[in-house]
């Protein structure tokens, strides 16, 4: 079964085919970062004004790329939560145009979900239940997938998502939007040991997470060695933040893998793409006997494929949607 997948919840506009679930036929991003770059962050009302351009566009090319036409696609799946409103509202009415026109059947898809997705195509073998990590510029979770559309939310953020704390430490650093992969790279050349910063947990809630402080920690300290003239030396700073951020990730993630005697454990999001904890969490899997799962670098990223990934479990479990989908800029995965 091939699945048109249609992604346009953030900055990038994206659109493949996928097969079954797991093999991707094409997969087109075409990606506005370098607009948004100026910023210093994206700027909705632009990412929708370049979505609506690039659509069309980028759609034809991942069906040319699969050497096939919409008559050999049997359903088309879009991202329509969680993102901002006007980016997602591009491509659901895109992918609701497309049905209507086609026939075809509509698959409503989650965007964290997608994200897990990542990870059928990267690893074969996957298969539910497991425990999964979701660390993206706009979210933080620790989720028990039970099955592939039946998910429970163990522990999230209490304030700021992993991605968003990398981003705004690493613009404090002086480094371009999105910083987090020039943090995690400059942190490769530092010192992890040189600066101390706390590692925040929340009461009471053990699988929770609180990354602001962290953020507003290396913040400030950047602030106020400037007021004195000072210049603090940037890869050790990106080390030790990242350990921070990183160690926090894998403490939660652990604890909660001993709570539920998970012994699969999978990583997904943009932030699954981070070095540090990609290695911290193969060397405590191969310590604990437990198996290890993470997205390719080039699916950990937002992209169609994991939406056509997902969008096809979707339709086996018997997901569609009306031609009144509606984009919806918050929704908890566990009812996505
Ligand atoms: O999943 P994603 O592409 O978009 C959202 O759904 O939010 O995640 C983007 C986030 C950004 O915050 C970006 O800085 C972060 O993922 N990111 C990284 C790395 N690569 C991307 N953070 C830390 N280390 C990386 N290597
Ligand atoms: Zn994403």
């Amino acid at each position: 079964m091939r699945i048109l997948g249609i992604e346009s919840s953030c900055d990038e506009t994206a659109a493949a085919v996928v097969e079954d679930g797991r093999r991707v036929l094409s997969s087109v991003i075409a990606s506005q970062v370098e607009e948004h770059k100026l910023y210093g962050g994206v700027v909705p009302e632009i990412a929708s004004r370049r979505h609506s351009e690039a659509i069309v566009g980028v759609t034809r090319q991942a069906l040319d790329e699969a050497g096939i036409s919409l008559s050999g696609i049997d359903a088309i799946a879009v991202t329509y939560a969680p993102g901002l409103i006007g980016a997602l509202l591009v491509g659901v009415n895109f992918a609701k145009g497309l049905a209507l026109s086609s026939g075809l059947p509509l698959v409503p898809v989650h965007h964290l979900r997608s994200h897990i997705a990542a990870n059928y195509i990267t690893n074969p073998e996957l298969e539910p239940p497991f425990l999964c990590l979701v660390v993206s510029g706009g979210h933080t979770h620790i989720i028990q997938v039970e099955d592939y559309t039946k998910l429970r939310i163990l522990g999230c953020t209490r304030d700021d998502a992993a991605g968003e704390a990398f981003d705004k430490a690493a613009r404090a650093m002086g480094m371009p939007y999105p910083g987090g992969v020039h943090l995690d790279k400059v942190a490769q050349d530092g010192n992890p040991e040189a600066f101390r910063f706390p590692r925040p947990s929340v009461d009471g809630a053990p699988l929770d997470f609180s990354f602001s402080g962290l953020k507003t920690s290396v913040i400030n300290l950047i602030h106020n060695a400037s007021q004195k003239g000072q210049t603090l030396p940037v890869p050790d700073l990106a080390a030790s933040f990242r350990k921070a951020v990183v160690g926090c990730l894998v403490h939660n993630f652990t604890e909660a893998a001993r709570q539920t005697g998970s012994k699969k454990l999978v990583i997904a999001g943009g932030v699954s793409a981070n070095s540090l904890l990609r290695s911290e969490l193969e060397r405590v899997c191969a310590e604990n006997g437990w198996k290890f799962y993470r997205p390719a670098l080039n699916l950990c990223g937002d992209n169609a494929a994991m939406v056509g990934a997902q969008g096809y479990y979707e339709y086996l479990a018997g997901s569609r949607a009306g031609m009144d989908l509606n984009a919806c800029a918050e929704m908890p995965v566990d009812q996505g």
